[in-house]
């Protein structure tokens, strides 16, 4: 009867979790429903907001017009629209609690009534941004050539990472070694102090669909099919999560995933799994 008893508890449980990312279970949610999708996923761990570029899907789709987004914050499971700029992706210093903001013309800084105000980069169609957390420079890769440059906001000096030939996904870990995928081919890093970017091998071409750094700062990179641990020390990428769906952004927030895909994006969270932690 006790064994009985012992095999429902597991299979509840069990139901009640049933995403595993490493030795974890998660259980997960729908944080948002909206129509579009939703990329460059990013959380200040300040404030619990989540940032996100939302594309407009049919002008993705019409190769006659540029493609449309505006960027958003999601705040207490509202979205709200940061509609006094162009917004294309956000980046957050943890440290000084500052947010970045992309625009088709320069780099920008959110004030506290979520509005934009310039700093940076005038004319420039800033695509992607990245913020490492270690030091005061700041990733951004330009419209049209997706270059990557790394600008030092003290100084506000702009300097082009000549080894990375371009980026569509990029992420840099505590130890400086650039992360990035060009041109829907391969998933590379430059390790610091190297010049020869080296390729992971594993992932399908065109697999690759976003990237983001964990509570462990360990880059971690979202595929068609699971999420991939990307190591400075191993060509091979270990899998630490299947997925049943296409992501379009990844982000961590603590022990907390944020994935997003066609018009949702979810929340994992292990909260009321701990129990069931697999050895
Ligand atoms: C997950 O399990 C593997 C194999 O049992 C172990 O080597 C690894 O340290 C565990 N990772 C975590 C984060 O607990
Ligand atoms: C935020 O920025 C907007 C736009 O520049 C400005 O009008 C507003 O006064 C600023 N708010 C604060 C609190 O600084």
């Amino acid at each position: 009867m006790l064994r009985y008893l012992l095999l429902i508890t597991v299979a509840v449980a069990s139901e009640r979790c049933p995403y595993t990312f490493e030795n974890q279970t998660y259980d997960r949610v729908a944080v948002l429903t909206i129509k579009g999708l939703p990329t460059n996923l990013v959380v200040n761990p300040n404030t619990r907001d989540l940032f996100f570029t939302l594309i407009d899907i049919d002008s993705l789709h019409n190769d006659d017009e540029q493609t449309k987004m505006d960027q958003y914050v999601l705040r207490n499971n509202m979205p709200i629209k940061i509609d006094n700029v162009n917004g294309q992706a956000a980046a957050v210093d943890v440290k000084n609690n500052k947010v970045y903001i992309a625009s088709d013309d320069g780099l920008n800084v959110l004030n506290q009534t979520d509005r934009a105000n310039f700093v940076s980069l005038k004319d420039e169609d800033i695509v992607l941004l990245f913020k490492p957390q270690h030091n005061d420079e700041i990733y951004a890769v330009l419209y049209p050539d997706n270059g990557v440059y790394t600008i030092n906001l003290k100084k506000n000096e702009k300097r082009k990472v000549d080894d990375v030939p371009c980026a569509f996904m990029l992420a840099v870990d505590a130890l400086d070694n650039v992360y990035y995928e060009c041109n829907t081919k391969y998933v590379k890093v430059l390790l610091k102090d190297f010049h020869e970017p080296i390729e992971f091998v594993g992932i399908g071409r065109n697999a690759a669909r976003a990237m983001a750094v964990d509570n462990n700062n360990r880059v971690i990179l979202a595929t068609n099919d699971g999420l991939y641990f990307l190591s400075p020390d191993n060509i091979v990428p270990k899998k630490l999560m299947n997925l049943d769906f296409v992501p379009s952004g990844i982000a961590f927030d603590e022990e907390d995933i944020y994935l997003a895909t066609n018009s949702v994006i979810y929340k994992y969270s292990s909260d009321e799994c701990d129990e069931q932690r697999i050895q």
